[in-house]
């Protein structure tokens, strides 16, 4: 009996160790698995942020006394912390000038582009940006641009040729390239402020957007400049999180940003506000810590400046829209339009024809016809 009884003993343990190794095992692997994937995610930096109502951010000051103070007397009782002076390589001086006077331009259309993205810029010459596409409505653009990373002769002839032709270039002398996007913006900004400051609206915009200028009118026309006061209208983002996944191209650590959430934002890829609310702006940029997000860093400075964020995303929108002739005919700004041209040809319009015409009849087919994949 006490000889069976050890058998058994000897049969449980000999039978439960593999079991108990696996289950060691999958503990162990658990463990490593979360492990590995709190780290990728970087979960620590996710629980370790702080709630956005302790949000502040540098400078801490009274953003809209320190603006009226500039606008008012030109001298801040406190200095700027970047206004970034790089100088113009290229600037499209006679952009909104006729005979030397500046005209009243209704819209500038301020265009973030690359510098190598010749092709999309003779597209939106020959489509949305137009010069006065709109009929009774004085619209200009310009293109914003930095210098090549690697200095690159030929690339700056071409860009120097092409201004020479267009006239609407305005380059600085920084580096072009994603994380200077934000300097990007400021030139507009100031170029803008500078340059075309009868202009009433500007629309900012990147080269790979879809537009109809017309419904941008249109919207325009239904708020007065008065209503528009402080106020920005683009694709706002309410609450976003910001990325905390290491290696990802918008992760940002605690000790840049500690907070849970960014304050709201338009996407910079379009957005639209008057002038008298870029100028504002654009004095309260220069005093709000430089951030390589532009949308943000444009948050940041309208949540300091108390500027109204209007959300329009049915009709601005960040995200590409399946093509339909009922949703298009009101959209007006679509993201995800890295070859127009492609469209283009791919729906019966010869290349021959854009590079001919760009008439606001092509523009018109374009509006019909592009594909939507
Ligand atoms: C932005 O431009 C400046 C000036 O050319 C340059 O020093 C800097 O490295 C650029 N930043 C990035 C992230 O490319």
């Amino acid at each position: 009996m006490a000889h069976a009884k050890m058998r058994l003993w000897h049969l449980r343990v000999f039978r439960n160790q593999p079991c108990i190794q696996m289950v060691h095992g999958a503990i162990i692997g658990i463990l490593l698995v979360t492990a590995f994937y709190a780290y990728t995610y970087n979960i620590y930096e996710y629980l370790m942020t702080t709630p956005f109502s302790y949000f502040r951010y540098p400078l801490e000051i009274d953003m809209p006394a320190v603006v009226n103070q500039v606008l008012n007397n030109g001298k801040p009782s406190i200095a700027p912390i970047n206004s970034l002076y790089y100088p113009y390589v290229l600037n499209a001086e006679s952009q909104c000038k006729e005979d030397g006077t500046e005209e009243n331009v209704h819209v500038l259309f301020v265009i973030k582009s690359a510098i190598d993205h010749f092709e999309r810029r003779d597209i939106i010459r020959k489509t949305w940006a137009m010069e006065n596409i709109v009929p009774g409505y004085i619209t200009k653009r310009v293109f914003l641009l930095g210098v090549s990373k690697d200095r690159d002769k030929n690339l700056q002839h071409r860009v120097g040729l092409e201004s020479l032709r267009h006239e609407d270039i305005v380059q600085q002398y920084f580096i072009d390239s994603y994380y200077n996007n934000t300097v990007k913006l400021m030139m507009g900004f100031k170029w803008a402020i500078s340059y075309c400051h009868n202009a009433k609206f500007l629309a900012f915009l990147d080269d790979d957007y879809y537009v109809s200028p017309h419904n941008l009118v249109k919207l325009l026309d239904k708020v007065s400049v008065s209503q528009m006061q402080d106020t920005i209208i683009g694709h706002i983002w309410k609450s976003s999180m910001p990325f905390r996944i290491r290696g990802d191209k918008w992760y940002i650590s605690l000790k840049e940003y500690p907070y849970r959430y960014w304050p709201p934002y338009p996407t910079a890829g379009s957005f639209f506000l008057p002038m008298e609310t870029a100028e504002r702006l654009y004095i309260a940029m220069q005093y709000v810590k430089m951030l390589r997000f532009d949308d943000v860093f444009v948050g940041i400075a309208a949540w300091k400046l108390k500027v109204n964020l209007v959300d329009d995303h049915k009709h601005i929108s960040f995200v590409r829209v399946r093509y339909s002739k009922e949703v298009y005919r009101n959209m007006i700004a679509v993201h995800g339009f890295d070859n127009m041209l492609r469209s283009y040809i791919k729906f019966g319009t010869s290349k021959k024809k854009i590079d001919e015409c760009g008439t606001a009849t092509g523009y018109d087919r374009m509006t019909v016809k592009f594909d939507s994949d």
